[in-house]
């Protein structure tokens, strides 16, 4: 089937074969590129019209207790700074958020038993207190059905956890032996179970990622039907075992934003720092191929080089209150607003 007409198939709704998928990513021409861009760009605007929405992050530990070969935090990198944001820092953070306009609070970290349940729970319920109109969004990797629902029943609202590749071979190539892809669905599956708005997402350009397990990512978030999907490319850091690795490329992460704004059109689709490291106008590009969210970062200024998931990430000695200037004068410049708005999945 000729490339142009996937992605008329991708326009009208339906969902493509695997192999189209992956002849479409393989094959995809510059002229092809620009119809693709242009669809996906205005289904965006149709659903979101030209608002952006933002998402405070708040790096909250960089301890973490996996090993995954790709990340700057994984276990076995001695070279890692340490450390963990008590509950008065991270109350300080929405603060800070609350004032500059952010109702999406982030807090993020690595897989890091310090926040056991009953931690977690109390940070969690006293920002739901505080801060009612905020949505709170957690991303602390796997902690089992119980805890999910705990923190669920505590305030939180979403819950982001990328499956990273739908592909189990591969899987086991970018992850130690005691993760599987089959505990990561499962997670997936129990946090959309529980009623969170469930990310999903994966990095562009992992070693050993091929046309093929792409698609296979692209028809699981058809599958899984997530509300939201980070998607960013692969970036080496330089104390992993994949240093040498090279990095995603601009061009294919832009292509797979565009084709999940058409595949799944009303996805909440962050334009990521990752996308803005590569290229320096890397998210803006991100936000005209289909994408509608953009995630500053809120984490303490003095930490913000310490959560080190791949070199040269953007945005490390900026404070908050710079980042969202930089960032609205960004969009503005493209034609879109950032607002003030939970921004939840309708
Ligand atoms: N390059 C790009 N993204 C990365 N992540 C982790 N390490 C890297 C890297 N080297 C992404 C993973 C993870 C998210 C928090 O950051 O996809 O889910
Ligand atoms: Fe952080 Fe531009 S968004 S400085």
């Amino acid at each position: 089937m000729e490339n142009l007409t996937i992605i008329e198939k991708l326009k009208s709704g339906s969902v493509p074969e695997k192999q189209e998928l992956a002849q479409l990513l393989e094959t995809i021409t510059d002229s092809e590129r620009e119809a693709l861009k242009e669809a996906a760009q205005k289904k965006a605007q149709s659903i979101f019209s030209n608002k952006v929405y933002i998402r405070g992050l708040i790096e909250i530990s960089s301890y973490c207790k996996n090993d995954c070969l790709y990340c700057g935090l994984r276990r076995s990198n001695k070279n890692a700074v340490r450390y963990r944001l008590s509950k008065e820092q991270i109350l300080s953070c929405c603060e800070n958020g609350h004032r500059l306009g952010f109702r999406t609070f982030v807090l993020q970290g690595g897989e890091d038993a310090y926040y056991s349940d009953d931690v977690m729970c109390d940070i969690v319920s006293t920002i739901r207190q505080k801060y009612p109109d905020c949505a709170i969004t957690l991303s602390l990797g796997e902690r089992g059905y119980q805890s999910f629902k705990r923190l669920y029943d505590a305030g939180a609202d979403r819950y982001l956890l990328r499956h990273e590749t739908a592909n189990a071979l591969h899987y086991s190539k970018l992850h130690p032996k005691s993760m599987s892809l089959e505990t990561r669905k499962s997670s997936l599956f129990a946090l959309k179970e529980i009623g969170y708005q469930t990310g999903a997402g994966f990095m562009v350009g992992s070693p050993w990622q091929t046309y093929e397990t792409l698609a296979e990512d692209l028809l699981f978030i058809k599958e899984l039907q997530p509300q939201m999907c980070g998607i960013g490319p692969f970036i080496p850091h330089k104390d992993t075992p994949f240093f040498d690795k090279p990095s995603g490329t601009l061009k294919m992460t832009l292509v797979l934003l565009s084709i999940i704004r058409l595949l799944h059109p009303h996805v909440l689709l962050p334009a990521t720092t990752a996308l803005g490291t590569i290229h320096p106008k890397g998210r803006e590009l991100g936000i005209l191929h289909g994408a509608n969210v953009v995630m500053p970062n809120l984490s303490p200024a003095e930490h913000r080089k310490d959560y080190s998931l791949y070199d040269n990430k953007i945005c490390t000695g900026d404070e908050a209150a710079e980042c969202i200037r930089c960032l609205s004068g960004r969009m503005k410049l493209i034609g879109y607003e950032i607002v003030t708005d939970r921004g939840d999945y309708k």
